[in-house]
């Protein structure tokens, strides 16, 4: 991918046993559930005092409601012995394999504390950054240990939405890419590795695509924020959940994708064009989708309603863990059973 140097001393995935986290947020506790149940140890780090205090009985939390849905398959106390917290980054790096950047979504902390990871840790140590937004060649270009960083953005909450993707820089080294996608499968999270940096990766491409529609839809007044949620959690998320948009055209149209194209490529192509230069991101309409949204959750505040949706989302995965989906890799032939509408 680049002709940078290899990594001084090549790590293998297997060598790894300790994980620095770094920021104890949502995504930082969530990292730290992902590694500490796969084995690994884990050295949380986090600068606000008080959320470094708690992190650890958050964490026990997040880990009853796993254990509630039956998600763990050892007890809370043995994954939550596996986690530290320190008192200090140097503290932190101390005997890390791999770090897990999980600070606010910030350029100039996040170019800061990259820094420091560059000068505090030797150079055979991967750093990885879980922003969603911003690219590695903007927070470690001018780093002498830059071919060592990447993104490793996660889809949120990681602790049991298993993917991630891999964001190289084109200064990443190849040791880099292929030690962080061997310890995502060793955490049992798919890694989905880009070619190049793009804004927004590929999740949140896909993810502005569809509320780009969305927004639009609500502010010409064709249908309502409700009911957009609706169709998407009943109809085209059910769908997704199991086999994704272009399965999902492959096996709506009797004569599989290519016959879909034909039918709705010209529809979706006008679609397209009707759209090109919408921006519907205006304040108006998002307070209008946000009022709507917050009168349909049920508790006030925004961290109740994250362990409502976190638990919501365990039983889901609690009913999927024995479930062996007959639609994956495209073992199933189409049949005069399936649906045959364009939609
Ligand atoms: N929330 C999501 O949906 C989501 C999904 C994928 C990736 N991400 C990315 O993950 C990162 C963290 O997001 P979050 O939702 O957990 O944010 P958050 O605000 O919940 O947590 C960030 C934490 O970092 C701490 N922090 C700030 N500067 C620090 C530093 N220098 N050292 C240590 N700790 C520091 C903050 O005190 C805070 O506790 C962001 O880059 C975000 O873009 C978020």
């Amino acid at each position: 991918m680049n002709s940078s140097p290899p990594l001084e001393t090549p790590t293998t995935v297997d060598s790894i046993d300790t994980i620095a986290v770094i920021g104890a947020g949502s995504i930082g506790l969530a990292w730290s559930i992902v590694f500490a149940s796969a084995g690994l140890r884990v050295r949380l780090y986090e600068t606000d005092e008080l959320k470094r205090r708690s992190a650890l009985d958050e964490t026990a939390m997040k880990l009853a409601d796993m254990a509630n849905a039956g998600l763990l398959d050892e007890p809370i106390a043995t994954i939550l012995d596996r986690i530290s917290v320190c008192d200090s980054l140097e503290e932190t790096l101390v005997g890390a394999g791999f770090v897990q950047e999980c600070v606010v979504e910030d350029l100039a902390v996040k170019r800061a504390l990259f820094a420091e990871l560059d000068r505090l840790t030797s150079t055979h140590v991967v750093l990885a950054s879980s922003t969603s937004t911003i690219m590695a060649s903007r927070f470690a270009e001018d780093l002498p240990g830059r071919e060592r960083c990447l993104v490793v953005h996660p889809a949120n909450p990681p602790h049991f939405l298993r993917v991630a993707e891999i964001v190289p820089a084109s200064f990443t080294s190849p040791e880099a890419i292929e030690i962080s996608r061997n310890l995502l499968v060793r955490v049992d999270i798919a890694p989905i590795l880009l070619d190049r940096e793009i804004e927004g990766f590929a999740f949140n491409r896909l993810q502005g695509a569809l509320l780009r529609e969305a927004y639009c839809l609500v502010r010409d007044g064709v249908i309502s924020a409700a009911d957009i949620d609706t169709l998407v959690r009943e109809g085209l998320g059910r769908r997704w959940s199991l086999i994704g948009p272009f399965t999902t055209s492959e096996l709506n149209t009797r004569g599989g994708l290519r016959r879909h194209g034909e039918l709705m490529g010209p529809v979706y192509a006008r679609l397209g064009i009707e759209r090109a230069h919408e921006n519907p991101w205006t304040s108006e309409t998002i307070e209008r989708v946000a009022r709507d949204v917050e009168g349909r959750l049920p508790h006030d505040s925004w961290e109740e309603n994250v362990r409502e949706r976190d638990r919501a989302m365990m039983q889901l995965s609690s009913l999927l863990k024995h479930f062996d989906n007959p639609l994956h890799d495209g073992a199933t032939t189409p049949t005069d059973g399936y649906v045959t509408s364009t939609g």
